[in-house]
């Protein structure tokens, strides 16, 4: 299978000698460079464990200035790279296959500028996303994007990655966000896009290219971004809905949402009870949002799928006044089985905290396969059916012949978990299956199956995570081979050399 195997070594790329780390010290100066090997490991390994390289030496410059000095030694001496930020992608792109020299922006943190008329932030790549976001808020703005990975991940990582998240439902992708960038080439020549001017029509749109290019274009050194207003008030709800059949039930009650909640609606995910289950399990202090639904109500304890909605308007009254009416209309025409209002920011933290843990809880459990997919809005939930029918026949008396394991059902050590949740206002259905270890048996009958089935229902095999190492191989499922002719024709032209981020995002020739 495709994901977790590496492809071979370019033998066209230079080994790393002491005379090139003897260059990077004196671009880089003291602390620059790291090279003992256990500091070096941790750049090595992916957020999820799946993925490790070996490279030797992780590189971190603190200006443009120094990463075009880097990049021009590692063009001259045909040295791969791979531009890293704060390392939680979760494709496998941020880390070395082979023996890859590390560029983090670690070091590369300050912020630029703020205009407070337009509302445009400039910051350095390396900056850390929730840094960003806590200085907008002073400044009465907020940045258009957040998730889950906020505290870690870095401002450069999310636009190499056209990151989403959960607020894509009312700021859109960063192809509308992101105003300017300055970017360094692989032969070491800065690339000043950096304008913050709303509008400029002059000529191809160059930023746009890189703008989840996945490391493979440029290295991100600045980002020109709009931020929004902050909106007066935001209040959320969580509700338990009856059914999902192939999703169209939750497609009607985003309907509903839309048609009552209009405009204000910033947010609207879900999560099935499988999601929840492990949640709850894994987060410390993870709470039910719905106490008491497991035992005292019964039809909420076979709620199979829960949504959580946000409104950002004027005032918190008039954000809860709507949601409550919302929810009964919902829960009297039987949409809805039962829900409620966040009553103040730590409880809507908590909700959030839930929806948003999904991922790291997974992550405690064991291995992860993760799919990243989007559908038609009515057809989002169905892979997630099929997955639990697929693997429930593959292995009737459970994973690793463990007796008691059962593909969605009980948590037992050796069971596997298929669970579903993500952005249903973006028709972007994550479905990850979870198992004690990585497993090549298990692999094969996930992947290609998951593509085949994704391309048969005209959906994409990355929404929004990339393609990275993972799915490289497997462009050809979302992409007319004319359409990776002409990627391969613009990488050439960016990267003759193909030094940056090789083996990622387009398939081996
Ligand atoms: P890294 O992981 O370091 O790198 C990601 C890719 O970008 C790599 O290919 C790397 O080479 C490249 N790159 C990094 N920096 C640069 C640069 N300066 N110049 C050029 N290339 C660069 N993604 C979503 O879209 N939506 C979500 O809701 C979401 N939630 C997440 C929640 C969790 C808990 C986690 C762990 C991840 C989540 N992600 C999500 C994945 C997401 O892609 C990353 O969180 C984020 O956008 C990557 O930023 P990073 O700085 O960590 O980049
Ligand atoms: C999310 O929506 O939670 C993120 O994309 C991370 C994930 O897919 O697990
Ligand atoms: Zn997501």
């Amino acid at each position: 299978a495709a994901g977790t195997l590496a492809p071979p070594r370019n033998t066209e790329f230079a080994l790393l000698q002491d005379s090139d780390l003897a260059v990077f010290d004196s671009i880089l100066g003291s602390g620059g460079v790291i090279t003992d090997p256990h500091e070096v490991d941790p750049y090595n390994r992916d957020w999820m464990g799946k993925y490790r390289g070996r490279g030797r030496c992780v590189l971190r410059p603190r200006s443009t200035a120094q990463v075009s000095a880097l990049l021009r030694h590692c063009s001259a001496r045909r040295l791969a790279v791979v531009p890293q930020g704060g390392n939680t992608g979760l494709v496998g792109g941020s880390v070395p296959v082979h023996d890859e020299v590390v560029l983090s922006t670690g070091l590369m943190t300050t912020l630029l500028g703020f205009d407070p008329g337009s509302g445009a932030l400039t910051a350095q790549a390396g900056a850390v996303l929730a840094t960003l976001e806590a200085a907008a808020r002073e400044r009465g703005h907020a940045m258009p994007l957040d998730l889950g990975a906020s505290g870690s991940c870095a401002i450069g990582g999310n636009v190499a990655t056209n990151a989403g998240g959960i607020r894509l439902l009312r700021h859109g992708p960063l192809h509308g966000s992101v105003l300017g960038l300055e970017v360094v080439l692989a032969g070491g020549q800065v690339l000043d896009l950096l304008s913050s001017l709303r509008k400029d029509n002059t000529g191809y749109d160059l930023k746009q290219l890189f703008i989840g290019s996945e490391g493979t274009l440029g290295v991100i050194t600045a980002v020109a971004i709009q931020c929004p207003a902050a909106s007066p008030a935001t209040s959320l709800a969580y509700l338990a809905v009856p059914s999902f059949k192939a999703a169209q039930q939750a497609h009607g009650v985003l309907q509903a949402a839309r048609q009552n909640l209009g405009e204000l609606l910033s947010a609207f995910e879900f999560l099935d009870r499988e999601s929840l289950e492990v949640a709850k399990q894994f987060l410390p202090g993870a709470r039910d949002p719905l106490p008491g639904s497991d035992t005292v109500i019964p039809y909420t304890a076979q709620a199979p799928f829960f949504l959580v909605v946000e409104i950002a308007g004027s005032s918190e009254q008039h954000n809860a006044a709507m949601l409550e009416a919302f929810l009964e209309s919902t829960m009297g025409e039987g949409r809805v089985l039962d829900g409620v209002v966040a009553q103040d920011s730590r409880q809507a933290g908590e909700i959030w905290a839930l929806r948003e843990g999904i991922t790291e809880a997974l992550r405690h459990r064991g291995a992860i396969y993760k799919y990243d997919l989007s559908f038609r809005v009515e057809e989002m939930y169905g892979v997630v059916g099929a997955a639990r029918e697929r693997l429930a026949s593959a292995y009737p008396s459970g994973f690793l012949g463990g007796g008691a394991g059962s593909t969605a059902g009980s948590d037992t050590e050796h069971a596997l978990k298929v669970v579903g949740y993500g952005h249903l206002g973006d028709g972007n259905v994550h479905l990850n299956i979870s198992a004690p270890r990585y497993d090549a048996g298990l692999e094969a009958l996930i992947e290609p199956w998951v593509y085949e089935f994704t391309a048969a229902h005209s959906g994409s095999i990355s929404a929004e995570h990339g393609l990275g190492r993972m799915k490289a191989p497997c462009i050809g499922y979302s992409k007319p081979p004319e359409a990776v002719r002409l990627m391969r024709s613009i990488k050439a032209a960016f990267d003759p050399q193909g030094i940056l981020n090789p083996y990622k995002v387009l398939p081996p020739e």
